[in-house]
């Protein structure tokens, strides 16, 4: 009979694509996937540590399956990603959940095979995280659950330290892959049908900066890039504003393949507070950046991620956040209560906001980002753009994909169209997402 495996992601896209990697090593060694947990052979949690309820959601869903453990003894269980590289959570978790096999870090996920091995070896239990980041290992392995578009890590790890984010503690430093790895990665997606290419990195803007790519940065990588020969759009993410700049504005516009959208996270408006977060810009400076985009395009669209109840944060600091978020009109936000990390900076800072401000807060920022989003789609109402059709939604009878700035649009097509760029005229909008009839297919 068939080892079957099934994966539970959290967090990131860095995340979703390392589950990828993993896919790939278990499918090596036989395993095939089931979408229950029931008949799985082999459960395995991606895990994040970003905002403490990402971590209680892997500690509640962890925990639930004590009693599947105990009818299948035979049941392997293992644990990697971001909480398991937490310095003192391996520990934790052993403590509270004896029951799982196999104990694995970001640092060593390539370690995967080695470490079921070793279990099945019969091994009571296996847990290893290795402390700090070694060379780049290259794998071409992963299986790829996102087409038509493909992730492509940059590069790894990030350097940043603002002051309340844990992802250089559990992803250690900034680490640049080769540029002819990446391109010849690019090149073999395209040839075998990927239509999207997300270039990944916690700072994109800072490749090559520790020196691995033979002077070539990301303006320079971008460019390799979208001068790849076929037919396919690529994104990047994340892009930090302290890094972002105008050579790269400008290797968007001599390439048509690259979307004219930018993540560029502001997490804050205030200039106090984005100095505690230690962003190293100033609400002046992201202003000028998004007005220096939009003078090369002006129809160029940005998200963003937001952070409200940070220590020390005051109403006069939050509503500097409201008036920029309107400054900018971002197409959509990603906002976040500011959540204490231990470890990090910010998590001893004095003057932590109280839970009731920081919901308020939230839910004032929440309407006001849906409101400017709303506006947006009525916008798009008679006028044609072009998706990506990703996938079918069988509820709906219709297929979906995204335009060039993440706009969701939905269609009805005889035919199976995923992996294809489809022309729509929009003949609805609600709320986020817009409806149409398809023109053209390619
Ligand atoms: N490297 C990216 C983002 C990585 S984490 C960048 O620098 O923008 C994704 C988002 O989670 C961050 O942009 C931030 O808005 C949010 N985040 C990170 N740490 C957080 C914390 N402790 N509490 C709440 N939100 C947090
Ligand atoms: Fe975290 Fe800042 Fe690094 Fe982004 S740039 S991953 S927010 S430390
Ligand atoms: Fe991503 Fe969460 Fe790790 S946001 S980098 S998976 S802590």
């Amino acid at each position: 009979m068939e080892l079957k495996y099934h994966i539970v992601t959290y967090g990131c896209q860095m995340n979703v694509h390392e589950s990828e990697k993993m896919a790939g090593i278990l499918r090596k060694l036989g395993y095939v996937e089931t979408s229950t947990l029931n008949d799985a052979d082999l459960i395995l949690f991606n895990t994040c540590c970003i905002r403490e309820n990402a971590e209680n959601h892997a500690f509640g869903n962890i925990g639930a399956l004590k009693k599947l453990k105990k009818e299948k003894p035979e049941l392997i269980i293992a644990v990697g990603g971001c909480m398991t590289q937490e310095k003192g959570k391996t520990e934790i978790l052993k403590q509270k959940f004896p029951f799982i096999d196999i104990m694995f870090g970001t640092l060593n996920l390539e370690e995967l095979e080695r470490l079921i091995l070793l279990k099945k070896q019969g091994k009571k239990r296996v847990v290893e995280i290795r402390e700090k980041e070694g060379e780049i290992i290259e794998f071409d392995g992963a299986y790829r659950t996102s087409y038509p578009n493909a992730w492509v890590n940059i590069m790894y790890g990030c350097n940043n330290f603002c002051s309340y984010c844990i992802v250089p503690y559990v992803r250690g430093r900034e680490r640049s892959r080769k540029p002819e790895n990446i391109v010849a990665e690019v090149e073999k997606l395209v040839k075998e049908g990927y239509r999207e290419i997300t270039l990944l990195g916690q700072n994109v803007n800072s490749y090559g900066n520790d020196g691995n790519t033979n002077s070539v940065d990301f303006a320079k990588l971008l460019d390799m890039v979208a001068s790849i020969q076929g037919d396919f759009r690529v994104r990047f993410m994340t892009s930090h504003p302290k890094d972002f700049n105008e050579e790269v504005v400008k290797v968007m516009a001599k390439h048509r393949k690259i979307c004219r959208l930018v993540h560029l996270p502001v997490q804050s408006g205030s200039n106090a507070v984005l100095k505690e977060m230690n962003r190293r810009y100033t609400r002046e400076k992201y202003l000028e950046e998004v007005k220096m985009l939009r003078s090369y395009f002006p129809d160029a669209e940005l998200t963003t991620d937001i952070i409200v109840g940070f220590p020390g944060e005051t109403e006069e600091d939050y509503l500097q956040t409201e008036e920029l978020v309107k400054e900018v009109g971002f197409a959509s936000a990603f906002t976040f209560i500011y959540s204490p990390r231990t470890g990090t900076k910010a998590a001893t800072m004095p003057n932590q906001i109280s839970e009731d401000i920081q919901k308020n807060r939230i839910m004032r920022l929440v309407k006001l980002v849906n409101s400017l989003t709303r506006q947006k789609s009525e916008k798009y109402l008679n006028k044609t753009i072009e998706i990506l059709c990703e996938d079918y939604d069988e509820k709906k009878g219709l297929y979906l994909g995204r335009d060039e700035y993440g706009r969701m649009g939905y269609f009805k097509f005889e035919k199976d169209v995923i992996g294809k760029f489809v022309t729509l005229k929009i003949t609805k909008a609600n709320g986020i997402s817009l409806y149409g009839e398809a023109e053209n297919v390619r």
